[in-house]
C-alpha cells in the first residue's frame, strides 16, 4: 500500500551561529517505523518541527508526496497529514474526551463516528473512565495518553511521536505500541525519539540518529530477551 512519502533535501536548522544539523537528503515511506536518537539538545525536537511543518528550516526543501486520485479511491482518504506530538503534551482547555475529538471535527465524520472514534481510542490507551474530567486535573503520563489517544484517532499518514512515553508506565507503553502497530498495519509511518529503548522503538525497522551535526542511519540494535529471543531496539 502505498500512502505520503515525505522526502526533504538540503535541511538545515541554524540558531544563532549554531548549526544543529544539516541533511542532504531524507525520506519517510509508508510502513517506515524509524527510531530517533541522539543526546540531549542534538536537534531531534527541531528535526521532528521541521518535518511537520510547524518550524522553518534554515534551508532546505520538504516535499509531501500525496496519494494519487487511485489511492485515494482505495480508502486513503480518511487519513491526514502529518501530526506531530509534542514532547510535553500539547492539550486544549476542556474534558478528556473534548481534547481526543478535537481534531475530528474538521474531518466530516458525523457526531456519532466522532464520539466512537473518542471513546475506542479512550479505551485502547486505558482511559476510558477518565474522559468527563476536566484535562487539568491528570496526570503528567495521562496528558500524554490523552495525546496519542487523540493522534491515533486522526489516523494520521505520518506520525511524529516526540518522547511520547517519557512518563509512561510499562502498560501504558504496551498500549501506545498497540496503537502504533494498528496505524502501521494501515500504511501510516513513523518516528519515534525516546532515550530509552522499551517494547515501543522495538516496532521499529529503522534507526537514526542525530550525531555531529549529520543524520546518521544506523544498523537496528538486537536485544536479547529474557526468553533469549532477538528484539529489535
Ligand atoms: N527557538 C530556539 N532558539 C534558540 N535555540 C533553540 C531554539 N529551539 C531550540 N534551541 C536549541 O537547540 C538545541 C536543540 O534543541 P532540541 O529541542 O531540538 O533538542 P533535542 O535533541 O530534542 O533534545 P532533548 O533530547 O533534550 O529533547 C538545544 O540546545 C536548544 O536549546
Ligand atoms: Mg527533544
Amino acid at each position: 500500500m502505498s500512502q505520503i512519502t515525505l522526502e526533504a533535501s538540503d535541511l538545515s536548522v541554524k540558531y544563532k551561529h549554531r548549526l544543529l544539523f544539516h541533511i542532504p537528503s531524507l525520506k519517510i515511506a509508508p510502513g517506515d517505523a524509524i527510531y530517533l536518537t541522539g543526546q540531549n539538545g542534538i536537534g531531534k525536537t527541531s528535526l521532528l518541527k521541521v518535518l511537520a511543518g510547524i518550524q522553518k528550516p534554515t534551508s532546505g526543501i520538504l516535499n509531501l508526496r500525496k496519494p494519487t486520485l487511485m489511492q485515494r479511491l482505495a480508502g486513503f482518504a480518511g487519513q491526514s497529514g502529518v501530526i506531530y506530538m509534542h514532547q510535553a503534551a500539547y492539550l486544549f482547555d476542556g474534558t478528556v474526551a473534548e481534547n481526543v475529538a478535537y481534531g475530528l471535527k474538521g474531518r466530516h465524520f458525523c457526531q456519532r463516528t466522532c464520539r466512537q472514534l473518542t471513546m475506542q481510542a479512550l479505551r485502547m490507551i486505558g482511559l476510558e473512565s477518565l474522559s468527563r474530567e476536566h484535562i487539568s486535573v491528570l496526570s503528567g503520563g495521562e496528558k500524554q495518553k490523552v495525546a496519542m489517544a487523540r493522534a491515533w484517532a486522526l489516523n494520521p499518514s505520518i506520525l511524529l511521536m516526540d518522547e511520547s512515553c517519557a512518563n509512561l508506565d510499562p502498560d501504558a507503553i504496551e498500549a501506545q505500541k498497540v496503537m502504533v502497530e494498528d496505524l502501521l498495519d494501515r500504511g501510516s509511518s513513523l518516528v519515534i525519539t525516546s532515550h530509552h529503548p522499551n517494547s515501543l522503538t522495538a516496532c521499529c525497522n529503522q534507526r537514526w540518529s542525530i550525531e555531529s551535526q549529520r543524520l546518521i542511519h544506523k544498523p537496528k540494535l538486537n536485544l536479547i530477551n529474557k526468553d533469549n529471543h532477538a528484539v529489535a531496539s
